[in-house]
């Protein structure tokens, strides 16, 4: 009897170990608590676990999430970026207002969620999608998918939470043994028509074209594509893209602390992260490398032109290719002064391209192409229009009310019409239709 109970005794304890110790737990609820060095919590399916790490060199202590199942330790998401642990102090606790809290050295708040719900019915679960989830009931309060950092998960979301007047936007480490915000962010900028913007402290250093209905436009989606597909959401409350996995590949997108964007791909043979693409690779790629009204093409040596119509600003250093200065027009728009022949303006049109620069045009995503025209001949600054969405023949209107920056030749179907003296476009016509060769 005496024995039989020690031998049970042996066994409860083993498990209370178990389950405060290693197991896979992937809940903490109300006054909950995890110690650094203790436990950790487990997603359901081991994709993902949560706990304190130290990155690289550094002896630092971090709440963070990272890889369990593949890739152990590549960590996707830091709570106290800012503010490191100095000792293995460190203790995430649930509070019964829901409130998730890092602390350190007994008390002393290091970081904290503020999020809140009502008593005790609060949880805080780590999901297999590697997002980290505060329930109130069956209500989500918090998530730290709201919260990127270097990492872009499938299901996360990059662009804007209007109700909450939030960005959800990814930012650099400062170095590999440094989570805390680096020199290198992606936006998705929301100022006119929404399209992606890389950073590098406050300059502006290249973008990817709006969402046209099938990819953005610097970086085409493959249609019928097996491994992701991309979700992009404009209404009052949000302006969002995402993507989310179709298969059971795994893949994230980083920004690393030096400033590249890659997609990285698992591949289980050789365990490790395979490149899959990366989002900032030629010339072209640096904004406004051919300043206003040029257009880049890679394909070209060098590989800047100006568009029709228009001619470099300073040809000396146009020369000298230093591009930046960019085009002007070689006839004044007439913009419906006068009369008679040679006095309207038309619209030349470059077919495949990325669309210049959003962050200043007017749009309306109900409008055809052929009222978009309208609308642009209608108004004097107006200096080009496209289609917002290139689907079914195209439909939607974009307009440029001042220059067109930063435009590239690209493999994607989409056109823009830029406008220009009616005169310039007969003299091509002219010359096209008698075989004589005007141009330079
Ligand atoms: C919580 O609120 C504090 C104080 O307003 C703020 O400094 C901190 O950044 C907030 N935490 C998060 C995760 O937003
Ligand atoms: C808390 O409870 C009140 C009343 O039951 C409800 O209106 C409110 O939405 C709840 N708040 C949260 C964050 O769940
Ligand atoms: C139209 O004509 C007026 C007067 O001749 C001139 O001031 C104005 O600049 C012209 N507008 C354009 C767009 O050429
Ligand atoms: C957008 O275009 C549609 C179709 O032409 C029109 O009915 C609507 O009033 C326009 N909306 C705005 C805000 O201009
Ligand atoms: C052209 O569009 C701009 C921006 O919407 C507006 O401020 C300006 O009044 C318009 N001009 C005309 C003539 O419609």
């Amino acid at each position: 009897m005496e024995h039989q109970s020690v031998h049970i005794l042996l066994v409860f304890l083993a498990l209370i170990m178990l389950s405060s110790g290693c197991s896979a737990v992937d809940t903490i609820s109300a006054n909950q608590e995890i110690n650094d060095g203790k436990a950790t919590l487990v997603s359901k399916g081991e994709m993902f676990e949560l706990g304190f790490f130290s990155p690289g060199k550094s002896k630092n202590r971090y709440l963070g999430i990272w890889y369990k199942k593949i890739s152990y330790g590549t960590v996707v998401w830091v709570a106290n970026r800012e503010t490191p642990i100095a000792d293995t102090s460190g203790m995430l606790k649930l509070s019964r207002q829901g409130n998730l809290v890092i602390s350190s050295g007994g008390n002393s708040v290091v970081w904290s969620s503020n999020s809140t719900g009502n008593n005790s019915v609060v949880v805080a679960q780590l999901l297999e999608s590697g997002n980290r989830v505060v329930w109130n009931r069956n209500k989500m309060i918090w998530q730290s998918f709201d919260y990127p950092g270097d990492t872009f998960l499938p299901g996360m979301k990059l662009g804007k939470d209007l109700v909450r007047g939030m960005q959800w936007c990814m930012t650099s480490w400062k170095s590999p043994d440094d989570p805390s915000t680096g020199l290198y962010r992606n936006i998705h900028d929301t100022n006119g028509y929404p399209q992606t913007l890389r950073f590098q402290g406050e300059i502006l250093q290249g973008r990817h074209g709006p969402w046209n209905g099938l990819g953005f436009g610097g970086f085409p989606i493959e249609e019928g594509n097996q491994i992701y597909s991309t979700d992009f959401v404009m209404n009052e409350k949000e302006i969002y893209y995402k993507y989310e996995l179709k298969s059971s590949v795994v893949q994230r997108v980083v920004l690393t602390w030096d400033g590249k964007t890659l997609v990285l791909q698992w591949i289980e043979r050789i365990k490790d992260w395979m490149l899959y693409s990366t989002a900032d690779v030629d010339t072209c790629d640096r904004f406004s490398l051919c300043g206003p009204f040029g257009i880049c093409s890679i394909n070209k040596h060098p590989p800047c032109t100006c568009m029709q119509g228009f001619e470099p600003k300073n040809p000396e250093q146009w020369e000298a290719s230093d591009w930046a200065g960019g085009c002007i027009r070689k006839k004044p728009l007439h913009c419906g002064n006068g009369s008679g022949d040679g006095d309207e303006d038309g619209f030349w049109k470059i077919a495949r391209v990325k669309v210049p620069d959003t962050r200043r045009v007017w749009y309306n995503v109900s409008m055809t192409l052929g009222e978009c025209e309208m609308a642009c001949k209608r108004n004097c600054s107006c200096a080009g229009y496209t289609s917002s969405d290139i689907r079914n023949g195209g439909s939607g209107c974009l307009l440029w009310l001042d220059e067109l920056l930063d435009t590239r030749e690209y493999d994607v179907d989409q056109d823009i019409y830029v406008r220009i003296a009616a005169s310039e476009l007969k003299g091509t016509r002219f010359s096209s239709k008698n075989g004589l060769f005007l141009w330079v």
